[in-house]
């Protein structure tokens, strides 16, 4: 049928979308992870394909099917997910949904690393790079919407205040993950909407998908017609 702007705000538009979590090598067989299961990365990946636009999504290791309609990037490491979002760009919309690991190993053993001797050798780790923070200071082929999530545990809307500015997204999808039955892998979520002029609309808990297709009608009503 004949497409109309509010069935489909989103036609002719790209959107690039980050999800799951990464894994930071330690040896060949074991790494660095965390508790994301991407399913609101996932979810605003599909509801954007829903709303007509030309979808990636760059995602880490899940267990959950990969969306309609939409193309999908694996990696696992912070590194690999910076340069699949930077071969993807130009994009008009980027929503940084993973939780990326903050560190790696500064080193991975070549082989498995045996017990040996009686002192386990100390893990250390150096930064990974910063995905968001590196897409909303491009010069070029920044996208005309970058949004950020923050998964806080304590002063939600603080720290939110300090990340959006530090980080130079556009706007900040904040929520707290020490909520019981836990965000982080769990169906429902409660978001904050951080705006850079310091706005903030709490919404209720809805279950990810819900989120999902309320923040990309969002979205499109932010981008410029
Ligand atoms: N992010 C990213 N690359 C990283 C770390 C975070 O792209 N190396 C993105 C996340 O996808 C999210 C936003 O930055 O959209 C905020 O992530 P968060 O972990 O809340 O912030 P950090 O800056 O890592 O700060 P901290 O974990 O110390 O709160
Ligand atoms: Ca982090």
């Amino acid at each position: 049928g004949r497409s109309s702007p509010t069935a489909a705000p989103l036609t002719g538009r790209r959107v690039l979308v980050t999800s799951g979590p990464t894994h930071e090598p330690i040896d060949p067989v074991r790494y660095l992870a965390n508790r994301s299961s991407g399913r609101q990365g996932h979810a605003i990946a599909a509801a954007a394909a829903a709303a007509g636009a030309d979808v990636t999504l760059v995602s880490g290791p899940v267990q959950i099917p990969d969306p309609t309609g939409v193309r999908v990037i694996r990696v696992e490491t912070a590194r690999a997910m910076l340069a699949a979002v930077e071969e993807t760009l130009p994009a008009d919309i980027a929503v940084f949904t993973a939780a990326v690991g903050d560190w790696r190993p500064a080193t991975v053993g070549a082989g498995k690393i045996k017990k040996d001797g009686a002192e386990p050798a100390p893990l250390v780790l150096v930064e990974n790079p910063d995905i968001l923070a590196t897409v909303a200071a491009r010069t070029s082929d920044r996208p005309t919407l970058v949004v950020g999530f923050a998964a806080e545990t304590d002063d939600v809307l603080a720290n939110a205040h300090r990340k959006i500015a530090r980080k130079g997204c556009d706007l900040l999808v904040a929520n707290d993950v020490s909520a019981a039955g836990g965000v982080m892998g769990g169906r429902d979520n409660t978001v904050h909407l951080v705006g850079r002029d310091g706005s903030v609309e709490t919404w209720p808990t809805l279950d990810k998908d819900e989120v999902g297709r309320r923040l990309v009608t969002r979205f499109a009503a932010l981008l410029p017609a």
